[in-house]
């Protein structure tokens, strides 16, 4: 609908991945920039202003597409796809390239401003994070992470020959002792990781994924247009707590996007975590043209509540978020 500049608050850059902590009312990012020597954690309080910026020395300007948010810290994923300058002059449309040289790591800063306390990890890139909660002096961060090396724009991911394509992993932070613990919960290809909303920096038991058979393509092309093939004719609901999965079945040769989801009532604050609907744009290449499928959450690989044919297509990868009336 435009531009905001948080009310003028805003000194620079801000993020593709905001968080939305319901319980403070708060709105965190982690904005970078090409010619930053670091990255700033911003908070947005419910006025829609910039109300505290913390600046996070980082070297070599990587790109941080996403981030975490617990109830009393903020993760940053400091990873080795960092901006490349020959690139920008090239006429690169993302200046990014895998950097040997950058230390894989995990920052942890607390959520009131200070010092971040850094983890290395084997490199990797994420795609986009689930949600992250603490447990005791444990931090639970749930991702969707490509192989290393992850090429940006034009090279695809885990180099020749390799099966480029992103798994749901979850990474123990031990604050204690000082370690990260890394393992996959899925390795079927998936990506764009919801939760519900309401959930965000507390424990989670459900996540939503796409199955997406050659995301790494989607990354390739970088003009906002990636190929159906990509996609992948499925959505995964999983139940993290009880390690098992339901995956909907769509048509043959559909593909389908992110599966936002929406509570059944919002104002419900008894309501289970999976009382509401999953709610994704599907194209469907005999009509081409996209569907609006919503599915009940609890009853995921039932028939869908709905399937609304759009008159035209909605480009694929593009993520969405359910803003309810006032
Ligand atoms: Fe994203």
């Amino acid at each position: 609908m435009g531009t905001y500049d948080f009310r003028g608050t805003l000194e620079g850059a801000f993020t593709a991945h905001t968080k939305f902590d319901a319980h403070a009312g708060e709105l965190h990012a982690i904005a970078y920039y090409p010619t930053w020597d670091h990255v700033r954690h911003l908070v947005v309080d419910p006025a829609g202003r910039v109300s505290r910026t913390t600046r996070i020395p980082v070297a070599d300007a990587p790109m941080i597409h996403d981030f975490a948010l617990t109830e009393n810290h903020v993760v940053v994923l400091d990873m080795p796809v960092t901006f490349d300058r020959a690139a920008a002059e090239g006429g690169a449309p993302v200046p990014y390239v895998w950097n040997t040289a950058h230390p894989a790591r995990v920052g942890v800063v607390p959520r009131a401003g200070g010092a971040a306390r850094w983890f290395e990890v084997d490199p990797v890139y994420y795609s986009h994070t689930l949600n992250a909660y603490e447990e005791g002096e444990r931090i639970v961060v749930d991702m969707t992470n490509f192989p290393a090396p992850f090429l940006v724009a034009g090279n695809g991911s885990g180099g020749p020959g390799a099966v480029d394509t992103a798994t749901l992993d979850r990474w123990t932070i031990d604050l204690r002792h000082g370690r990260v613990r890394t393992r996959t919960l899925d390795d079927r290809p998936q990506e764009f990781p919801r939760v519900n909303e309401s959930l965000v920096s507390r424990r989670h038991r459900y996540g939503y994924t796409a199955a997406a058979a050659e995301m790494s393509q989607a990354y390739l092309t970088a003009d906002g247009n990636p190929p159906d093939r990509a996609f992948g004719n499925a959505l995964i609901k999983h139940d993290l707590l009880r390690h098992r999965t339901e995956v909907h079945h769509l048509p043959r040769g559909a593909a389908a996007s992110e599966a936002v989801y929406v509570p059944r009532d919002p104002a419900d604050p008894r309501a289970a975590e999976d009382d509401g609907y999953t709610v994704a744009y599907v194209h469907d290449p005999d009509r081409g043209a996209s569907d609006l499928v919503i599915l009940a959450a609890q009853d995921f690989t039932g028939e869908p509540v709905a399937r609304i044919h759009l008159p035209g297509r909605v480009p694929l990868g593009f993520h969405g978020s359910w803003i309810p009336d006032a």
